[in-house]
């Protein structure tokens, strides 16, 4: 019998029911401590996405790997996926605006764990790891490129003809462009699919908890502990920031700045959903593997909302410390920065609706510390 105790439920180390003695778990509350069992286990179930029929396929992975560092995708070539998704660098690129062909005007996020996700990009503009990944390749900012140069690589390259002819049994020359350019996404994609973080600090931490093992906890270190109890508990940060990936997936306002680096007002998620509902290469399109779109509800029943305005995607936390500066304009360069930033939050600030959750949090310099320490286990 697996015993869970709490303080605040009265019971006290080596309390005996039925002649079983009960070890001390941790001093969460209940609520904390279902949020805290709620972020595991890692890693998450992993399965195949039927969008992409080449998911899991060895030889794609490879192909996908050898793309992801291809300049050549670019027109410049100058470019490749990881000149801003560095596997040197948590798959990040360590700059607050990622820089391709010209500046952009987005931090570039890590695609560890992506695989996970349901939308894709800080607004969310794709609903498959695939469709994102052709984002790029055509964005002017970033690879400014097409199907006929990637036409290019496969023609001329004899591994990468070879590759593809392996993969699909035809020559590059029997397929168009856009077919060129939607394999590429889909092996990318087959590639980054592979990318999951290894068990961290806190889930050896939060297997002790829940398994009563005393040993194990005290390796934890102390202000990581008070930090987790606050970012479960009082701090709510588990609100948003839940489960595995500690992101409910959704999309939210923090009251950051609406204008971006160009001047521009960053309509956030308000623009994703027009962009994945307009998408000829979303779930529901001709390019996805899936005709059946069993899993593809989500793309079905989207609809614009005016208050998705500004929202910007809830992020994963999972290896949070590899990858500053953080949010979607990499307006932060410190844990400390965020969670200075939640402490003291301007609530005019937030335009969309239902931010009830946040309220600033002003909390002491050791509070602040121990959040960041708590973050830094994940
Ligand atoms: C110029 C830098 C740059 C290059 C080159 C680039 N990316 Fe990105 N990547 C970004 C930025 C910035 C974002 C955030 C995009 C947004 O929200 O608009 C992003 C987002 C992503 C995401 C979504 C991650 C998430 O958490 O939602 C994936 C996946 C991705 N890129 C894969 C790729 C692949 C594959 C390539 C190569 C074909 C590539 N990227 C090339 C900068 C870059
Ligand atoms: C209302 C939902 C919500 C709550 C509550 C919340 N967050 Fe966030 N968090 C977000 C969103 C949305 C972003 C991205 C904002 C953006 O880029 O515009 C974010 C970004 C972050 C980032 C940056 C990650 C990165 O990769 O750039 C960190 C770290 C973070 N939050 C930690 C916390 C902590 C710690 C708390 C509790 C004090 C907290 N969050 C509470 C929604 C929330």
């Amino acid at each position: 019998m697996k015993c869970r105790v709490f303080k605040n439920l009265g019971f006290s180390l080596g309390f005996a029911i039925f002649g079983m003695s009960i070890i001390l778990a941790d001093d969460y509350t209940e609520s904390e401590f279902s949020f805290l069992e709620g972020a595991g286990p890692w890693p998450p179930q992993i399965a195949l996405d039927p969008v992409n029929r080449f998911m899991g396929n060895p030889k794609v992975i490879e192909l996908g790997e050898y793309l992801f560092r291809e300049k050549r995708l670019s027109r410049s070539g100058a470019v490749s996926c990881a000149t801003c998704h560095d596997p040197e660098n948590f798959y990040t690129d360590g700059l607050s605006l990622s820089v391709g062909v010209s500046d952009t005007r987005r931090n570039s996020p890590t695609v560890v764990n992506t695989t996970f996700q349901r939308w894709f990009g800080w607004d969310g503009s794709s609903d498959s790891l695939w469709s994102q990944s052709m984002r790029p390749i055509l964005s002017e900012v970033e690879m400014n490129s097409d199907g006929a140069v990637l036409r290019g690589l496969y023609e001329d390259d004899d591994d990468f003809r070879l590759a593809f002819t392996e993969i699909l049994s035809k020559a590059p020359e029997t397929v168009d462009d856009e077919g060129i350019m939607v394999f590429t996404s889909k092996a990318l994609a087959s590639y980054q699919h592979t990318l999951i973080s290894e068990r961290s600090a806190f889930d050896r931490y939060r297997f002790a908890v829940i398994n009563n093992t005393p040993i194990d906890r005290a390796e934890f270190p102390l202000e990581a502990t008070a930090g987790a109890k606050l970012f479960f508990g009082s701090a709510k940060c588990a609100l948003c920031h839940l489960g595995a990936l500690f992101t409910n997936n959704e999309f939210a306002s923090i009251g950051l700045p609406h204008i971006d680096n160009h001047g521009k007002v960053d309509k956030g998620r308000f623009s994703g959903i027009t962009a994945v509902l307009s998408s000829p290469y979303n779930r529901l399109g001709a390019f996805s593997d899936d005709d059946s779109n069993q899993q593809s509800a989500r793309t079905q029943y989207l609809r614009q909302r005016h208050d998705s305005f500004g929202e910007f995607k809830v992020p994963s936390l999972r290896g949070v410390v590899n990858t500053a500066p953080y949010m979607h304009d990499g307006s932060m360069l410190s844990l400390r920065d965020v969670v200075v930033h939640y402490s003291t939050i301007n609530l005019d600030r937030i335009h969309s609706n239902g931010e009830s959750l946040l309220k600033p949090l002003n909390l002491t310099e050791s509070q602040i510390s121990s959040l960041v320490a708590f973050l830094e286990t994940l």
